[in-house]
């Protein structure tokens, strides 16, 4: 299944012979758990395989926000463009801003990785002191992190506990020249709350990768020329995508042979 497949009650109880969901994704909030559980269907995903490619899909929406190039595309291709001047298009610097990261896992973790090369501070939220990161890498309350950072970077998975982790409140106690960047899942940002937000200028800009009724997107949001909006691309590379339906595939062969799956998640 894809992230986009609904996986609940209705599709278990209509394939009665099923034995296992192959996540095409890490993230599986697509799929109603108990209901699997409750019928001994095995669940897994793709972890790990695509940690690289949506770390590197993060930073370009975050040079891509702060440096606004999806307004100067638009500007080139709209023949608007009339010449180099002193206050064109400017932006915020990126080296030596202070980054946020909410949620480290592996992703977290390796976006983080990534600031070292633009000297920039990370500040972290997570449940625990994550083992693996760098000392240097300051771990705060969320609250302190929204109020301090320059650049707020979203990780975690969507469940009922993170469903707009992000909204009206979170959005106030930001920077008015901070960024917020979700390549996490849409419904962790209360949408309408960042479209004000962002249309009030009470934040800089926003880089978006995932909404919350995709492939829907807010009207309020198309509005704003300070978010940069992508398509959902964080895992779409080439090599990335192949390594995703080859573990896919193994975790469905593994469970059919009766062995444990390689990334299981349920089971
Ligand atoms: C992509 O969004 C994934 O969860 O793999």
């Amino acid at each position: 299944s894809t992230l986009a497949d609904t996986i609940d009650a209705e599709v278990f109880d209509a394939a009665p012979e099923l034995n296992v969901v192959a996540n095409y994704a890490v993230g599986y909030n697509n799929i109603d758990l108990v209901a699997a559980r409750e019928r001994g269907i095995v669940v897994t995903n793709t972890p790990g395989v695509l940690t690289d490619a949506t770390a590197d899909l993060t930073w370009a929406l975050i040079l891509g926000a702060c440096r606004r190039l999806g307004e100067g595309d638009r500007l080139m291709r709209e023949g608007r463009w009339t010449g180099w001047a002193p206050t064109q298009l400017l932006g915020a610097d990126v080296a030596g801003a202070t980054l946020g990261i909410v949620g480290l896992g592996r992703i977290g973790r390796a976006v983080a990785r990534r600031a070292a090369g633009f000297g920039m501070g990370v500040l972290y939220t997570a449940r625990h002191v994550a083992p693996e990161a760098d000392p240097a890498w300051r771990m705060v309350p969320l609250a302190a992190l929204l109020a301090e950072s320059d650049i707020v970077s979203l990780h975690v998975p969507l469940t009922a506990e993170t469903r707009h982790l992000i909204g009206a409140r979170e959005l106030s106690s930001m920077k008015p020249t901070a960024y917020l960047i979700n390549t996490a899942r849409g419904p962790v940002v209360d949408e309408a709350a960042l479209a004000a937000a962002l249309h009030a200028r009470t934040i800089a800009g926003a880089g978006l990768d995932v909404y919350e009724q995709e492939p829907t997107l807010h009207p309020a949001l198309l509005a704003c020329e300070n978010a940069l909006l992508l398509p959902h691309l964080g895992s779409a590379t080439t090599a990335t995508r192949e390594r995703m339906g080859r573990i896919a595939a193994d975790n469905l062969l593994a469970v059919l042979e009766g062995r444990t799956p390689p990334n299981l998640v349920i089971g």
